[in-house]
């Protein structure tokens, strides 16, 4: 059965009780720095959303200041790496570049930028511009170049298409950026094995976490929000309750 760590706080702080070079995967999906961007735009989003994510609160820093959060948060997260583990994080393309260089000035090893497409996005203004379907991950390795790859010999292309999140797996709550579950299953198949341990400090609603006990790797998550926190801890234990 899977060790499964969670805590309710901010993962700045929470990171700091996570024992060093003990992770063998970080996957996670960080606030985009895209909430005052959206807001200044008149994108229809509130509207349309009972819980736009840039009405939550929880990403709406200017540049600088997420900047230096991002950069608190790649320092922790080179403490507790093992050397040679895999790191996935989430991204909006127009700040890739700038996680990039704050990672490599932790030791993370730059692989690849890849894309995940959502084949049935929110067909939002499609009359008016192209429809948002898609989101960036980076791909790192801490301090090596190379680390766990189980393609079983398989072509894998840095372009991942899965649906969007399907409601049975909202049924303890929503959350604005959830991802599905199918996407967090390629990445930890394919970056990590069987009784590692994956960190995801940005767990919202807990998806990372949920797969992680599917495939039988242990788990330390994180999240700020009760509300979230809540969501992801429902998840996670009803997965625990049925094994
Ligand atoms: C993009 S969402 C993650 C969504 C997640 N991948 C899922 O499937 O539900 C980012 C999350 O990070 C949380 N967050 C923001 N700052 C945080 C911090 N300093 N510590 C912990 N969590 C934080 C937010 O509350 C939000 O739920």
């Amino acid at each position: 059965m899977s060790k499964i760590e969670l805590f309710n706080d901010d993962c700045m702080k929470a990171m700091q009780s996570i024992q060093s070079d003990s992770i063998d995967l970080l996957l996670t999906d960080p606030p985009y720095n895209l909430g005052n961007f959206m807001k200044n735009r008149d994108t229809n989003l509130k509207k349309m959303r009972t819980n736009f994510f840039g009405d939550a609160g929880w990403d709406n820093l200017e540049f600088e200041e997420w900047k230096k959060t991002i950069n608190s948060f790649f320092k922790e997260a080179s403490r507790v790496m093992k050397i040679g583990g895999a790191a996935i994080v989430f991204m909006s393309a127009i700040k890739v570049e700038t996680v990039i260089e704050i990672a490599e000035s932790y030791g993370f090893y730059y692989k690849t930028t890849g894309i995940w497409h959502k084949l049935n996005p929110m067909p939002r203004n499609m009359n008016l511009h192209f429809v948002n379907s898609t989101e960036s991950w980076i791909y790192f390795i801490y301090k090596k170049k190379t680390g766990t790859f189980n393609n079983q010999s398989k072509l894998i292309h840095d372009f991942v298409e899965t649906s969007v999140v399907p409601l049975k797996e909202k049924k303890f709550g929503k959350h604005p950026t959830q991802k599905p579950e199918c996407l967090m299953n390629h990445f930890i198949g394919l970056l990590s094995n069987e009784g590692d341990v994956v960190l995801d400090p940005f767990m919202g609603s807990g998806t990372t976490g949920v797969v992680a006990q599917q495939m039988n790797r242990d788990f330390i998550g994180i999240e700020l929000d009760n509300e979230y926190y809540d969501i992801a801890k429902k998840r996670i234990d009803e997965y625990g309750n049925k094994t």
